[in-house]
């Protein structure tokens, strides 16, 4: 077994297998932050991906990808039943997610997920150089840190979570929370998006396992563990220059004469969640169009959204009424060859995505809950001609950098429509000194510097410290 002084560890791999339209099989870049923010960093380093592949049964042998190895982790119909979609997707997902969706307890669940993190934690012992470094990533894999510290003491260990870490509240419900809190402290640095995630992470470590806990360190076996807030990134130097790229503004021109030439395209581009918003925004759309304050022929809604984790129930149940909102919206307000809403499932290769950036005028991003969304900086950072307003959730992590967009509650309808409104129609000027600052500040903070920020972090990690009693 070959070894690598860098591996990052993440439920999925960056390719996925599916079946092509004309019923191939073929392999093609997984849907999700998570890999849209690792794969540009790694490309062409000595590096070592362990994922899952996508299907069940024996992990197939995959190439590298841009240079980087793909070491696949299997997953049995029964681990991705209870693992994938069970612990991770439907008991932690919407728990970490304001419990916007009940979040289910089930003792198999929790089986599963110790399972099948034992088996990511040791598919990582042996493919981590000695001393190397193992980048841990997202809620899949809370046991990792601590299984892999036991299992290989000599490697620094980093965990970086994704999705939103929530007030202790909302933890505690977890009838493993200490085993969790645990698994994540195995790591020398646990990075979060927000800094109020960091506080709430300590404040449990105190709470549930009576460690001495800053918002920046903790205490734990007679190590320190640092904590902290890493917003991640993108590459946007890589999405600015593929927006520029002659093609895709010619693309751009096309779909804009497609929609039938508006005056305004409001574009939204999530996966099909139920913590993405996607029922309230359509619902904002429709009043509207019923009163009025927008019409058919002058604005067009563009909603794309990729189905997602489409066996749990309650994607299931949201894709019915998604579908059933637009059908219903369209029905009402559309015209023969002006539907009110275009309504696509499909995923697009990363030029066709950056063309329909490129074609909205307004992008509306209103999760109820997001870690942070990567697609409201991509956008920002595809609008290489200054225009172009963003509608922002206050609730995803992107809100805290972000802060010129124009920023609303997505539970509040009322809200919701006036913000539309305002971005709708905001002066040129106003639209581009806000566009101007957040694009500034993408271009500092891109995913290089964002993987420096943490790594550097993780480097420093690691000084001895006394340990308090357990006060739970
Ligand atoms: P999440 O991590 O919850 O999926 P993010 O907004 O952070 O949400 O990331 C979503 C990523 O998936 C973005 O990089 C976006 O470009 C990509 N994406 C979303 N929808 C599609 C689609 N239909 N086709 C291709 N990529 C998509
Ligand atoms: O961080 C959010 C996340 O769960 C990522 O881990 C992943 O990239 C994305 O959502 C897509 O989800 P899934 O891997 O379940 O399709």
């Amino acid at each position: 077994m070959r070894q690598s002084p860098l591996v990052v560890v993440a439920n999925r791999l960056p390719i996925d297998d599916s079946v092509a339209p004309d019923g191939a099989f073929e392999w093609r870049r997984s849907p999700g932050g998570l890999v849209s923010a690792l794969h540009p960093l790694l490309r062409h380093t000595p590096a070592t991906w362990v994922g899952w592949a996508g299907g069940t049964g024996p992990a197939p042998d995959l190439p590298d990808v841009d240079g980087v190895r793909m070491h696949t982790v299997p997953l049995s119909a029964e681990d991705f039943r209870d693992h994938y979609e069970g612990f991770a997707n439907a008991t932690l997902w919407p728990l970490y997610h304001d419990a916007v969706e009940q979040p289910e307890y089930h003792r198999r669940w929790w089986e599963a997920y110790q399972r099948v993190n034992q088996r990511f934690a040791e598919a990582a012992a042996r493919v981590a150089e000695p001393g190397g470094l193992v980048w841990v990533q997202d809620y899949h894999l809370q046991l990792v840190p601590g299984l892999l510290r036991e299992l290989r003491p000599d490697l620094r260990i980093g965990f970086f979570l994704h999705v939103p870490f929530p007030p202790p509240e909302l933890f505690m419900q977890l009838p493993r929370r200490a085993e969790l809190l645990h698994g994540m402290l195995g790591a020398d640095l646990v990075g979060f998006q927000r800094a109020q995630a960091a506080h709430n992470f300590a404040q449990l470590a105190a709470k549930v396992l009576g460690l001495p806990a800053t918002d920046r360190r903790i205490g734990v076996d007679g190590r320190v563990v640092r904590i902290g807030a890493f917003p991640v990134a993108i590459d946007t130097a890589e999405m600015s220059a593929l927006a520029a790229r002659p093609e895709v503004a010619e693309r751009a021109r096309r779909l804009r004469q497609d929609l039938g030439r508006p005056e305004q395209v409001i574009l939204s581009v999530d996966r099909m969640d139920y913590t993405k918003g996607i029922e309230q925004r359509l619902k904002a759309y429709r009043e509207l169009l019923a009163n009025g304050d927008i019409k058919v022929r002058d604005t067009v809604l563009v909603q794309v959204a990729v189905p997602s984790r489409d066996r749990v129930a309650q994607y299931q149940i949201l894709r019915d009424r998604v579908e059933h909102q637009v059908g219903r919206i369209n029905g009402e307000f559309g015209r023969v060859g002006e539907p009110a809403i275009h309504y696509l499932t499909q995923p697009f290769d990363r030029a066709e995505l950056v063309a329909l950036y490129r074609v909205a005028d307004v992008m509306a991003v209103t999760p109820l809950r997001d870690g942070m969304n990567l697609v409201a900086k991509e956008y920002v950072a595809a609008r290489v001609d200054g225009t172009g307003a963003l509608l922002l959730s206050e609730f995803a992590g992107a809100a805290s950098e972000l802060e010129q967009a124009y920023l609303v509650n997505p539970h509040d309808l009322d809200g919701l429509k006036q913000g539309l409104l305002a971005a709708l129609r905001a002066g040129p000027e106003d639209v581009a000194a806000r566009m101007r600052s957040m694009r500034e500040h993408l271009a500092h903070n891109d995913i290089h510097a964002w993987a420096a920020s943490y790594l550097s972090a993780l480097e420093e990690s690691g000084t001895l410290v006394g340990r308090r009693p357990a006060t739970r």
